[in-house]
């Protein structure tokens, strides 16, 4: 007889387990029949990820699986250091100390693995696939999640670059005119960093709140294979000088991201909050089941975040939310889509061998 503990061996051993480590296409046992009829592979992710979808279809394409593929590409941003949302050199929290949140969901075995506020680990999306694959969790969250990654013989490091400590620094200078930090301007030492609306290049997200502009990064990246097998992840550094032990939608499975191997996957960027609150990525997901295109899901889900945003400090002068929210999305017959509450955000996207940026399309011109 086979006990759960067996089967879970077993198929971290056979299925994603090899897959994730070595590149193995082997089907995971237990997983149920997979559609058959031709789908053009597609990875989408966010405007950051170009280099993620190119990894992650180069992968499909050498016939390794799906998490593997998305983990992949996405671990290229979280080592990047000049990537501030996300991983090395993201930006931290209000202590000054970088906290990571990831998830993960393979469609084919309806897997999912997440880690929240964690520390010192360059690739949170990579500790997530372990807790999925080594443990009978879903979610590690803090020193749990880093004793978890160091028996799995991850590395504790200093996240922290110095450009990321400069802009720490920089921010806890101007967060008070009363306190003993001198502001840049008062030490003569304002340098060149462009705001941080320059750096939103893909319109990822900026809250433009009560005490002032903060970057809100992170990369999601999903899958489809030629057999319609999908799988999806997302992983952040989440929002700039948050309060520590924040939380935000990256690691949370149905928020800031979603799988179902049945219907197609789909992830966020931009203000986490809103899109815990409407359940976001499992709302996509279900629009597309309802026979939404990807795009239309993706709308769709951003209008409850527009109806659910109520607190008049997260409103603009319309009335409209200060800050933006991105969603990705694919289904299982290759098409896709992204969608933003505010014009100009793009999303970087690999098919029929081309990786390219798309704009997304979006509820509201930006003033
Ligand atoms: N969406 C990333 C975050 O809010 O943490």
């Amino acid at each position: 007889m086979t006990t759960r503990r067996d089967f879970l061996k077993t198929s971290a051993g056979v299925g994603v387990g090899a897959a994730v480590g070595m590149g193995s296409a082997q089907p995971l046992l237990g997983a149920p029949a997979i559609r058959r009829s031709a789908v053009t592979p597609v990875a989408i992710a966010s405007g950051n990820g170009l280099e993620a979808v190119s990894t992650a279809m180069q992968v499909v394409s050498e016939g390794g699986d799906t998490l593997d593929a998305v983990v992949r590409g996405v671990n290229i941003v979280e080592r990047d250091p000049n990537d501030r949302s996300v991983g090395f050199g993201g930006l931290p929290n209000l202590d000054g100390v970088v906290q990571l949140d990831s998830s993960v969901m393979h469609g084919p075995s309806r897997g999912a693995g997440a880690v929240a506020c964690l520390e010192g680990i360059k690739t949170p999306s990579s500790v997530a696939v372990d807790v999925m694959r080594y443990t009978d969790h879903v979610l590690l969250v803090g020193k749990g999640a880093q004793r978890f990654a160091v028996s799995m013989g991850y590395d504790i490091e200093d996240l922290l670059t110095e450009a990321s400590r400069q802009r720490w620094i920089q921010w806890r200078a101007r967060m008070s005119n009363t306190d003993d930090y001198l502001t840049p301007e008062e030490t003569g030492h304002a340098d060149a960093e462009p705001p941080f609306e320059d750096e939103d290049t893909y319109g990822l997200g900026i809250l433009d709140s009560h005490d002032g502009v903060r970057p809100q990064g992170t990369i999601n990246c999903n899958i489809v294979n030629s057999d319609g097998d999908l799988s999806g992840v997302t992983t952040t550094s989440g929002l700039s000088w948050k309060v520590p032990g924040r939380v935000g939608d990256s690691p949370i499975v149905g928020a800031g991201l979603y799988v179902d191997n049945d219907v197609g996957a789909a992830g966020s960027t931009g203000r986490g909050e809103a899109v815990i609150k409407t359940c976001g990525s499992h709302t996509v997901v279900e629009m597309m089941r309802a026979g939404m295109s990807p795009t239309d899901a993706c709308l769709e889900a951003l209008r409850r975040i527009v109806a659910f945003t109520a607190e008049p400090r997260l409103q603009n002068a319309d009335g409209l939310p200060s800050f933006n929210v991105n969603y990705y999305a694919v289904n299982k017959n290759g098409e896709y889509g992204g969608a933003a509450i505010w014009s100009g955000a793009r999303f970087a996207v690999s098919v029929d061998g081309e990786a390219r940026r798309e704009q997304s399309a979006y509820l509201y011109q930006r003033p």
